[in-house]
């Protein structure tokens, strides 16, 4: 069988997004839209993918990574000039040529794989993906021998003739080449067309007038072949891969109650059973366990959690939640943060950076950063670890099975002993030892009768 290698263009400004950021680095469902493309290319089989860069390419190459090689393009003369850029790199390459763009986040490796099996199975030299629109304005016109229904040309939209612009089979941008035969041909166009540039659709009509066969696959959904050149078709783009992504997870057995308002990135996984309620963004690579309950109105980001673990009205950023665990209604727990098995995070609870150790509570209006919890402790409602001393932060810990009353302030540095008791209202500014109780406070002073004297002197 013979290779095949992938071309993917990604040299463009993208204008119309109005970002500083190169446009095929925005992120769809958490994830550049470049990256997309080149998971379908290697899953459809591209065993060396070549993307070309240009517009702002040093920053393209950082946030991609390694696993693809790069082409350069310093003006961006065409996509017929783009290509030529990945002559190089592709020279001794003898295999079929997938031609992609950077900017079609939705494409299938399914879709890339009919377009393989169908050009080589015809033998033909080139083989382009097209899509029928009801409005196929600014695309590429397939134009076709009315006879035998072959594909003859493409004409870009600004050269058409009124007659071709009526034609709805339109260029997807992606193509199938045999690699030799195309930059053989690709050294005979030229940019005498309306936009003065290299069009890799001439491509088909030189191959033709070579006596080559060119041919056509069309897409089933159109909506694949959509490429992104503004921020309505970005939003457009997420909201389709959204929906993809959550019917991958209801197949899984994860009941979504309202995907209309539900948010969830492409790498996340959720275990069989769990329900997410609407209004849940669950962002980055969040692993979540069986038989959770999230949300309504959650928010979680690179977060992991074991099973049977309930967050409702919560936002957790980059933790670690073990099983068992329930955290909410309104708890905010900030990234480095562990909650163990068992453990219960209440109402406006926030934690940062801190343990809580196995079957430990934090049930009501606390505040826990740098601190490490054991297990089994009580932390009363009110408790406040006092970690920051206007220039520096500081540790808590609080040993097993500690009570710590409410509306206590940890002054840290400090350490609570295993088993020690701190009376409600206390202010701890020294160490606790295991095992003791420790008040501080001032002794109540009551005076009975008061209030009555107090109405006779009036
Ligand atoms: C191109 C096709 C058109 C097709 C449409 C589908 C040509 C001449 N026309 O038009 O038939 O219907 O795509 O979306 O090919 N690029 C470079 N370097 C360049 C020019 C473009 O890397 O010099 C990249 C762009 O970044 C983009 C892709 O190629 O990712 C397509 O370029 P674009 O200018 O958007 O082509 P269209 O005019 O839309
Ligand atoms: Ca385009």
């Amino acid at each position: 069988m013979t290779q095949i290698a992938s071309v993917i263009l990604a040299a463009g400004k993208g204008t119309r997004m109005k970002s500083h950021m190169p446009k095929v680095l925005h992120n769809v469902c958490g994830k550049p839209m470049l990256e997309y493309v080149i998971m379908a290319a290697q899953e459809a089989g591209g065993g060396r993918n070549v993307v070309v860069i240009g517009h702002e390419a040093e920053m393209v190459r950082e946030s991609i990574g390694s696993t693809v090689e790069w082409a350069y393009q310093a003006e961006q003369l065409g996509t017929g000039h783009a290509v030529m850029q990945a002559e190089n790199l592709l020279a001794d390459f003898d295999g079929s040529i997938l031609i992609l763009c950077g900017d079609t986040p939705l494409i299938t490796a399914a879709t890339l794989t009919r377009l393989i099996s169908s050009h080589r199975e015809s033998g033909r030299a080139a083989t382009v993906l097209t899509a029928i629109m009801e409005d196929p304005g600014g695309y590429g016109r397939i134009v076709r021998d009315p006879k035998t229904d072959s594909v003859l040309e493409i004409v870009e939209h600004k050269d058409a003739s009124s007659e071709q612009l009526e034609i709805k089979e339109i260029n997807t941008g992606m193509y199938c080449f045999e690699g030799k035969r195309l930059f053989a041909v690709l050294t005979k166009i030229t940019p005498a067309n309306a936009q003065g540039e290299y069009y890799l659709t001439d491509v088909l009509a030189v191959l033709r007038t070579e006596g080559e066969q060119v041919g056509a696959v069309t897409v089933d959904d159109p909506q694949e072949c959509m490429g992104i050149n503004d921020r309505i078709q970005l939003a457009e783009a997420e909201k389709a891969l959204r929906l993809r992504v959550m019917h991958r997870l209801m197949m899984d057995g994860v009941t979504i109650l309202d995907p209309g308002t539900t948010y969830i990135d492409f790498e996340v996984t959720v275990g069989p059973d769990s329900v997410i309620y609407p209004g849940t963004i669950i962002e980055g690579r969040c692993r979540l366990g069986e038989n959770c309950l999230i949300g309504p109105y959650t928010r979680l980001k690179d977060t992991e959690t074991g099973n049977n673990v309930t967050v409702h009205s919560s936002i957790i950023l980059e933790s670690s939640v073990g099983n068992n665990v329930t955290v909410g209604p309104f708890a905010y727990i900030r990234p480095g943060t562990v909650l163990s098995d068992e453990t219960k995070v209440g109402d406006f609870v926030e934690i940062k950076k801190s343990v809580i150790g196995r079957g430990s509570k934090v049930p009501h209006l606390s505040y826990v950063g740098d601190a490490v919890i054991g297990e089994k402790v009580n932390i009363g409602a009110g408790t406040i670890t006092c970690n920051y001393d206007g220039t520096r932060k500081y540790g808590t810990v609080i040993g097993s099975n500690a009570f710590i009353g409410s509306n206590t302030n940890l002054v840290a540095p400090i350490e609570v002993g295993e088993s020690a008791v701190v009376g409600a209202g206390s202010t701890l500014t020294k160490d606790v030892p295991d095992g003791a109780l420790c008040v501080e406070r001032s002794k109540q002073v009551t005076y009975p009768g008061w209030a009555a004297r107090k109405n006779k002197k009036k």
